[in-house]
């Protein structure tokens, strides 16, 4: 049994990685998700069959109660609300390798019998894992709106909280490992680190929630890693590992790509609030045109950039862009796509709403390959992006995006921005582009901006 347990966990672990490869791109995203979910369901499997299994009732009841919440919810969550989601399963993982651990304490009296390295890890795993899941808590609380998205913090007295949370939880780990059997060292440690997971996230800006999230899931993975460790599960550590090392990654990529740190995301106070900064440009005057006369100056382009932004997210406008650029190509006029790293809201946003609309995936073009052609572009279009274009990342060095590479669509021939009204983005600062005299806004929802240029296209 031992054996084929081992086999069934080394066949896991080779779909794991397998269908992680298939993530690195759209086209082969759905099937590589399969892929992990079926090495998942063989790792489960495995485990089950583990020598000593027992309570089988409980287990079944879990595995039923898990489905009957997680698929609806699954398939019926929004695009746009897909950080959410991925908070709460990921903090939901972590919460559970925290309760593991805990288990884990009781069956062992304290860890008593065990070797050192099984109580460090399994109070590494406790903690971690803690903050992972109320600080993903929170994070989806900001996110859904349940909670304020703006940072909330306790100022001065912030880092000094945090440190005493985080002694105390170390303390009670550390009376554990030198001996100390009583429980109530455990629900300290749990309850300092669900104290700290919540006051690392509060201050957060809403909007920087993406960046956190992943943080929280690397830490979430780390966590499991530990536990498998303890367990000697190596599943559970080959998992965790996989995990821990993607969100990390995926975290760093977000913050170079924002051109922030991940401590200074970690510290708060950034995004989440619309206010201009002082000496607002607001009453700059800008030109503002129509759908009509958007839709002859695209018809006499030759080629044109689409560069969608958080707005599309927000408008669903994939669709009618998709039905738009269908239109220009059948008038010989070359459409492509400029993908900003971090447009939206989430790691690889734009590249899920066009592929959903069945953009080619070939017209999608990242920002470096992109920004070498906006001079020969006669036309680009931005729906409902701002921080991702605007010039003060390069020119401003008081600006908080300044040095956050942008696409250059200044350098186009003709700029025309979609968007509602002359309100920020996620960074709260104005865009000087809306003011160049190259750029014309049309104002209005997204959606119904491009449907109204669709139907002038028609009639063209
Ligand atoms: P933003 O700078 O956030 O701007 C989005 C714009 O869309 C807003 O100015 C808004 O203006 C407009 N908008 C909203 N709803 C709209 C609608 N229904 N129709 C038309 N326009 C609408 O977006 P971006 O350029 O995509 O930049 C993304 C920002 O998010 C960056 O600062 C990035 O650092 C940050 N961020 C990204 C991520 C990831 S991983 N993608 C994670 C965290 C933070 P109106 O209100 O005037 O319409």
């Amino acid at each position: 049994m031992t054996n084929l347990i081992g086999v069934l966990y080394i066949i896991a672990f080779a779909l794991f990685i397998y269908g992680l490869m298939g993530l690195t791109g759209p086209r082969t995203a759905v099937r590589g998700n399969w892929i992990a979910a079926t090495g998942m369901g063989i790792a489960v499997v495995a485990t089950l069959l583990t020598p000593g299994m027992s309570n089988w009732v409980l287990i079944a009841l879990g595995i039923v109660l898990g489905a009957l919440v997680g698929v609806p919810a699954a398939r019926r969550v929004k695009m746009t609300a897909m950080p959410q989601m991925v908070a709460l399963f990921n903090g939901v993982g972590g919460g559970a390798v925290a309760l593991i651990a805990w288990v884990e304490f009781r069956t062992t009296g304290g860890y008593a019998a065990e070797p050192l390295y099984v109580a460090i890890a399994s109070l590494f795993a406790a903690l971690i894992g803690s903050i992972s899941f109320w600080g993903s808590l929170i994070a989806f609380g900001k996110l859904q709106e349940i909670l304020p998205g703006r940072p909330i913090t306790l100022r001065q007295l912030q880092q000094p909280a945090n440190i005493v949370l985080l002694l105390v939880a170390i303390a009670a780990a550390v009376a554990i490992i030198a001996g100390s059997d009583a429980e109530i060292l455990m629900i300290v440690v749990l309850l300092a680190a669900a104290v700290l997971g919540v006051m690392v996230v509060l201050p957060i800006g809403g909007a920087d929630m993406p960046v956190v999230i992943s943080l929280l899931n690397a830490c979430t993975g780390l966590s499991a890693a530990a536990m498998g460790l303890a367990l000697d599960n190596t599943a559970l550590i080959v998992a965790g590992m996989i995990v821990g090392a993607s969100g990390s990654i995926l975290t760093n990529l977000m913050a170079k790509a924002m051109n922030r740190s991940i401590p200074a995301i970690a510290a708060g106070g950034f995004g989440g609030t619309t206010a201009l900064p002082s000496g607002t440009k607001e009453a700059r005057p800008v030109r503002s045109t129509t759908a009509a006369d958007t839709a002859i100056q695209m018809a006499y382009a030759t080629n044109i950039v689409v560069v969608p932004g958080y707005g599309m997210a927000v408008a669903q406008a994939q669709h009618a862009v998709r039905e738009m650029a269908q239109l220009l190509e059948a008038k010989g006029i070359s459409v492509a796509y400029a993908i900003h790293p971090v447009a939206g809201r989430m790691p690889g946003h734009m590249n899920v709403l066009l592929a959903e609309a069945d953009v080619p995936y070939e017209q999608l073009k990242e920002m470096d390959e992109i920004n070498s052609e906006f001079p020969q572009t006669d036309v680009a279009l931005v729906i409902g992006a701002n921080d991702v274009t605007n010039p003060a990342a390069r020119t401003d060095p008081g600006s908080p995006i300044y040095g956050m590479p942008i696409l250059d669509v200044s350098a186009s021939r003709s700029v025309i921005v979609l968007k509602r009204s002359m309100s920020s983005g996620f960074a709260g600062i104005d865009n000087d582009l809306f003011y160049e005299p190259r750029t014309s806004m049309l104002f209005g929802d997204a959606k119904s901006s491009v449907g109204e240029i669709v139907e002038e296209l028609k009639n063209l």
